[in-house]
């Protein structure tokens, strides 16, 4: 078979992975059709109103992950505090059970006769240049996307399919992926997902695809245009590596296509190899207890958390080679290393020989500790007694003097209690092993096909 057709046949086979079964639309029906009528009893008499948003309304939800979304929209005089407390109100009155979350306002998540359903209050806005939050563009990307996207529902469903079983759909912080909206436009402009395969495949870091004109140009980095707001990028919380990720999956994919690419595979770990690499190389994990906060505020924190620690022992001469966090039962800190233990010294330096009145300030203070300076290269320096030598002190030594780098909610946690593991003890706390053999390369990358 040539390798065109193959790439027909895999996609054609990839619908039944895709593409809700007949049990799965009905179930969305009938909780469409009770939402509806108990919305509309609700709001009667009102001057608000309701709009279905989302990939429910446009079909084009993936198989398995049947969601409706509903945006209640208030007109602009309401104020924010009357929005909330009136949206919230119809929201938790039209579910069967539910639990609050939040975006830009608190909204409500239910459950409607089992299936999955968000209650999102929005201002009605003329122009989506004038919104006061983010939310209030959803009703704008339903409209712009309606008839669009017609037609074109499955191949949608492919795009997002091919993306979630790389672990690089949702735009949440936790995976900076594809939105769903986002893969409705890719589709749009492209066309098809066998063209949105092909096309991407050249994709640059500065390329920006200018929706609304058909256009791809280059600009400063990665940009969708926002066909109903010139200046959003619809991309934004798209990382580089992820925009990476997907372009070499397209390349793999249309090289060596395989059903595999629409399937979440658990990866095969040797353990045997992670515990005799975990015992060669130097991996710290660092641990500290959850808050209680939502999850794009936590990774956030957790990020930077990881990235001032990753700085410090860069600071102090560790090496480091790479670092990940992720959230389960606990917030966890993987750090690898190239060193494990500094000389009990560190070569510090002092001013040029020009600068007498320093050079003096200099000498006696290096003397005062014992230390005798010397020159090098024009410049006085001294060998300086190191307090901290092993990479484990380090990091708890940053931890216990600079908990406020983990930001607000994490830092009260590590300033509560902290642990940090090395080598294999890393193995009995955390069994994930995936996310360990993946952190020391021992298999493949997010993103790519085993
Ligand atoms: P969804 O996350 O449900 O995306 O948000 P989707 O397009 O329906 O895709 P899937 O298939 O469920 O994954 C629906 C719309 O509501 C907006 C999003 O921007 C999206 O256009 N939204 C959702 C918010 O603005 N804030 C939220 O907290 C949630
Ligand atoms: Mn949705
Ligand atoms: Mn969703
Ligand atoms: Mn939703």
């Amino acid at each position: 078979m040539k390798n065109e057709e193959k790439v027909r046949s895999i996609i054609k086979e990839a619908l039944n992975l895709v593409v809700p079964d007949e049990e799965e639309v009905l179930r969305g029906k009938r909780a469409e059709y009770i939402l509806k009528k108990r919305l509309e009893k609700k709001i009667e008499g009102m001057d608000i109103s309701y709009e279905f948003v989302g990939s429910y309304a446009r079909n084009t939800w993936l198989k398995g992950n049947l969601e409706i979304d509903v945006f209640l929209l208030f007109p602009e005089n309401y104020s924010m505090q009357e929005l909330e407390k009136i949206g919230l109100n119809i929201g938790k009155s039209v579910v069967d059970s539910y639990e609050l979350r939040y975006a830009a306002h608190p909204y409500v998540h239910g459950v409607v006769e089992g299936v999955e359903v968000d209650i999102v209050p929005c201002y009605n806005v003329k122009d989506p240049k004038n919104i006061k939050s983010a939310v209030d563009r959803t009703p704008f990307h339903h409209r712009w996307l309606k008839n669009r996207i017609k037609g074109k529902e499955n191949e949608v469903r492919l795009l997002k399919g091919f993306l979630k079983a790389g672990e690089i759909y949702g735009a949440e912080y936790k995976v900076k992926g594809f939105s769903g909206y986002l893969c409705e436009l890719l589709i749009v402009f492209f066309g098809s997902f066998i063209e949105t395969l092909k096309r991407c495949r050249n994709l640059r870091r500065d390329c920006v695809i200018d929706i609304k004109s058909g256009e791809i140009k280059r600009g400063k980095s990665f940009f969708v245009v926002d066909p109903v707001d010139e200046n959003r990028n619809v991309a934004a919380n798209l990382s580089l590596d992820n925009l990476a990720r997907f372009v070499q999956r397209c390349r793999t994919f249309l090289k060596k296509p395989d059903l595999n690419y629409f399937k979440k595979l658990e990866p095969k770990v040797d353990v045997e190899r992670v515990k005799k690499e975990l015992e060669n190389r130097f991996v710290v994990c660092f641990i500290t207890s959850k808050p209680d906060i939502v999850e794009d505020n936590l990774y956030t924190q957790l990020e930077r958390g990881g990235k001032k620690l990753f700085e410090h022992l860069d600071r102090l001469g560790f090496k480091p080679l790479r670092e990940m966090h992720f959230c389960m039962d606990k917030c966890y800190i993987l750090i690898e290393t190239e060193v494990s233990t500094l000389s009990c010294v560190e070569k510090r330096m002092g001013p040029p020989f020009e600068d007498e009145k320093n050079v003096e300030k200099f000498i006696k203070k290096c003397r005062s500790r014992g230390e005798e300076p010397f020159i090098e290269n024009g410049r006085f320096w001294v060998y300086s007694k190191r307090n901290i030598k092993d990479l484990k002190t380090a990091i708890e030594d940053f931890a216990v003097k600079n908990w406020k780098s983990f930001g607000k909610n994490l830092g009260m946690c590590v300033l509560n209690g902290f642990e940090v593991l090395v080598s294999l003890d890393i193995l009995k706390e955390l069994n994930n092993t995936i996310y360990i053999a993946r952190f020391l390369g021992l298999i493949p990358d997010k993103g790519s096909n085993f």
